[in-house]
């Protein structure tokens, strides 16, 4: 038996001031989507926002639906939309932050499992690290890439083994 530990490193900062300019527009620019969440049933609004490398902020937030399970997370609207509009451009980063009952939340919120894996395919896809920013009033992670978000990850190459 041989017992493996995998490691999450997780930055974190108490202010998005310490973060540079570039990071801070980003986590605005996710903070600015949360107002066009469509979420009558939850009232749980997120925002995210994806930055390409050819500079473009692309924003998405969450879409419920009265059959639940067709709704879909801001991340994932944000990801496909970038996907599909610049299907050669490889992302950067992601910034997530989420609104509820007429603030911002104090703590960050991590992505869901499905998320995860729909951000690994687009990392894996362009073979650039994507970095993730989780925004919260008193505290914000910084994340080096999806990988260290989803240790023991299901990959395209895995189909053909
Ligand atoms: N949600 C997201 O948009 N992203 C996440 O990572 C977690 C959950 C949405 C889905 C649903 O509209 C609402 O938040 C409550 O789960």
């Amino acid at each position: 038996m041989k017992k493996t530990q995998l490691i999450t490193t997780v930055l974190e900062y108490n202010s998005i001031e310490e973060l540079d300019s570039v990071n801070q527009e980003l986590i605005n620019k996710a903070k600015e989507a949360t107002q066009s969440s469509y979420s009558p049933y939850s009232n749980f609004s997120v925002g995210a926002a994806v930055l390409l490398e050819n500079g473009e902020i692309i924003q998405g937030s969450n879409q419920e639906n009265s059959a639940y399970p067709s709704g879909l997370c801001a991340e994932r609207v944000a990801m496909f939309y970038a996907n599909s509009k610049y299907p050669n451009v490889p992302v950067k980063s992601i910034a997530i932050a989420c609104y509820n009952n007429g603030q911002f939340l104090e703590r960050p919120i991590p992505p869901c499992g499905s998320c995860r894996q729909v951000l690994l395919e687009t990392e894996e896809r362009y073979h650039t690290p994507i970095q993730v920013f989780l925004y919260g009033q008193k505290q914000i992670f910084e994340i080096e890439n999806i990988k260290q978000l989803l240790p023991l990850y299901f990959e395209k190459n895995m189909l053909d083994e």
